[in-house]
């Protein structure tokens, strides 16, 4: 049985001040979601990684990118040994924002992943077509390209480790959230890839659904057999809402 995750996804927002009075109105919240045997955990800026730890240490807390480097002239970038020097031990890979504006590709995503497999930190790793690729019907071609090409290499037992989110960039921050359907029979299908890839392991990796996922829509995505959790953005930034997102996912 896997277990529930929720990760809200913070972006660029929240100075230091509003990350850490989010994070400690959110320590009764850990407690809660322990209680109800769900993960929790956000990714606030780089800025604020170390603020949201030190005030609500047993949340899961991720960095929102990372370089595959060690160190050197990489001007802008952090390296992983920041991220463990401050005992943050997940990070998001391949978000849609990244790989828009930013010029992620599937090749650098895998070397993130395998970087962060290698330091012990938890990979999420996210995947999602565009809009014009969704509408030409290109899915699950671009899904797999992503999903084979970002875990390129990766053995059996790395790829317990990893966690996937399936966003559809269309989802994301428009407020049109795919339908509960098309949510699961991708991530079903994601799910087939990871089978072939992994084999036996495919059945403890997480996948969770991302964009536009709501408190008032979260729990039908998560009452889909290949739906484990939900990476959110837009409604994990007032803790109120965020609270209200576990409420609703609890059984
Ligand atoms: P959204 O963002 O929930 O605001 O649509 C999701 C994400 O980008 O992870």
């Amino acid at each position: 049985m896997r277990k529930k995750l929720l990760v809200g996804n913070w972006k660029m927002n929240k100075t230091m001040a509003e990350a850490k009075s989010f994070a400690l109105a959110a320590l009764p919240l850990v407690s809660y979601a322990e209680s109800k045997n769900i993960d929790i955990g956000v990714c606030p800026t780089y800025l604020s990684l170390d603020i949201v730890k030190k005030t609500n240490p047993k949340l899961i807390i991720g960095a929102q990118n990372v370089d595959y480097h060690t160190h050197g002239a990489y001007t802008g970038e952090i390296a992983i040994n920041m991220l463990q020097e401050i005992d943050i031990d997940w990070a998001l890979v391949g978000h849609s924002e990244r790989r828009s504006y930013y010029g992620e590709t599937n090749a650098s995503c895998n070397l993130k992943v395998k970087a962060l497999l290698a330091s012990a930190i938890t990979p999420l790793y996210c995947v999602g077509e565009t809009l014009a690729e969704f509408e030409g019907g290109l899915t699950k071609s671009v899904v797999e390209r992503q999903v084979r090409e970002g875990l390129k290499d990766l053995t059996k037992e790395d790829a317990k480790k990893i966690v996937l989110a399936y966003e559809p960039v269309w989802s994301i921050g428009t407020g049109k959230n795919a339908s509960q359907a098309i949510a699961e029979e991708v991530c079903h299908f994601i799910r087939t890839i990871l089978d072939d890839l992994f084999a036996e392991v495919s059945e403890e990796i997480r996948i969770l659904y991302g964009g536009s996922v709501k408190p008032d829509n979260v729990r039908t995505y998560l009452s889909s057999p290949n739906i484990d959790g939900a990476l959110v953005g837009g409604a994990s930034l007032q803790v109120d809402s965020f609270r209200a997102l576990i409420e609703n996912i609890a059984e």
